[in-house]
């Protein structure tokens, strides 16, 4: 890293790159990561959150370029998922007065993960600490997406240091938001709330009612680019998504064994389309779950198809369910579907796991033996039609 860039009056980016990783605990990251730290220089020098184990030696020259490790007084902890607090030991071994701010969760966390005999200072919501010229004061957020998670805020630089909220898997040469391509960030974005924080809509609410009334200019997250001239944008996508707000959008998601439930998905598709909505044909066969439970985000509607096969769904119909299930998307309808020959079984396990994740199914699964025959496909056609009058309408809601 050249010398760190300097996001607010002697705050400084001194977290690492992770150009390359292309799973991230099962998240497809496509464009990388970046695990973020941030260095504040005061009458105390605070260092905010740490990087992955492997990262710290990074990290350390990071910050000996703008001060000396062994300088640092304060290390807040404001998520202790080792993604941010894998270094925590290295820089506690360079740091050697550096007490660790964290809240009582998250104390227990680190404790749990690296038995530092370290100096903690546990806080609240509403807690302060005093650094020279500012005055931090940390906010839990608790279950956003860690039962230790916390934001901490900097009335002096109306700053906002998010964690993982607002954050992107994206690793970028620049440091704002407008240094990513246009739509880049915002896609990011979408992407790491519905495949994180998607379940935790009431969570998610919660703290952007904390934020209300603090006047926040940039927000600096735990992953990619730190908001400023959109940080109220993000904020109002964030409220939209908590709200579980949908577009008139239909998915059509499956798998097929003969191209029998794929010409289904087909019309089913075709049906919807003609009532105008943005569908989605989507092969699970060749598509990224990741990708996938971003569409789902803000989708009105989604039909799940899979043939039969050992009396069962098709393996990957079962991960795509399982994925999205624990997501726990809000207020959509649905339908099974699929072929089957001698005997089915596959559709009525879609139709058992939409029902499970409180998706509406709007009819019976809808089947055929083999292939399906001109009837059916009218079917199909016709459950499109229906799916998309129901995206319809819940889009304006
Ligand atoms: Fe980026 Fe929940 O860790």
């Amino acid at each position: 890293m050249s010398a760190p860039i300097e996001i607010a009056d002697g705050v400084y980016c001194v977290g690492v790159k992770d150009w390359n990783v292309r799973n991230f605990h099962g998240y497809t990251t496509a464009r990388g990561t970046s695990y973020n730290s941030y260095l504040l220089l005061d009458e105390k020098t605070v260092l905010v959150d740490t990087v992955k184990s492997g990262f710290a030696g990074e990290l350390l020259e990071n910050v000996s370029a703008v001060v000396a490790p062994s300088k640092i007084d304060l290390v807040i902890s404001n998520h202790a998922e080792p993604d941010h607090s894998g270094s925590l030991p290295a820089v506690m071994a360079a740091a050697p007065r550096a007490a660790v701010v964290a809240t009582a969760r998250g104390k227990d966390a680190l404790e749990r993960y690296y038995a530092g005999a370290w100096r903690f200072n546990v806080v609240k919501t509403g807690d302060e600490v005093e650094t020279g010229k500012r005055t931090l004061r940390f906010i839990a957020t608790p279950m956003l997406h860690w039962p230790d998670s916390m934001f901490t805020y900097s009335p002096d630089d109306r700053l906002l240091f998010s964690m993982d909220a607002f954050g992107q898997h994206l690793a970028a040469s620049g440091y704002f938001e407008r240094d990513a391509a246009p739509g880049v960030v915002m896609d990011e974005a979408k992407k790491y709330y519905a495949n994180i924080l998607m379940h935790l809509g009431g969570q998610v609410a919660k703290a952007l009612r904390e934020l209300e009334g603090l006047a926040v200019e940039t927000i600096a997250p735990a992953h990619g680019l730190v908001w400023r001239e959109r940080a109220g944008e993000i904020i109002e996508m964030y409220r939209g998504w908590a709200e579980g707000k949908r577009a008139a959008k239909v998915l059509v998601v499956y798998d097929t064994m003969w191209g029998s439930t794929g010409a289904m998905a087909q019309a089913i598709a075709d049906g919807a389309a003609r009532s105008g909505v943005d569908v989605r044909l989507i092969a699970l066969a060749v598509n990224d779950l990741t990708d996938i439970a971003t569409e789902v985000l803000d989708a009105g509607a989604v039909a799940v198809g899979s043939p039969t096969l050992n009396n069962r769904m098709m393996p990957n119909v079962a991960a795509f369910l399982t994925y999205v299930g624990g997501l726990k998307p809000r207020g959509k309808i649905g339908a099974a579907f699929g072929s089957h020959g001698w005997r089915g079984g596959g559709a009525k396990e879609v139709d058992e796991a939409l029902e499970n994740t409180s998706i509406e199914r709007v009819r019976e699964p809808l089947t055929c033996v083999y292939a399906p025959d001109a009837g059916v496909l009218d079917s199909c056609r016709a459950l499109g039609a229906s799916l998309a009058e129901g995206a319809l309408s819940r889009s304006a809601e």
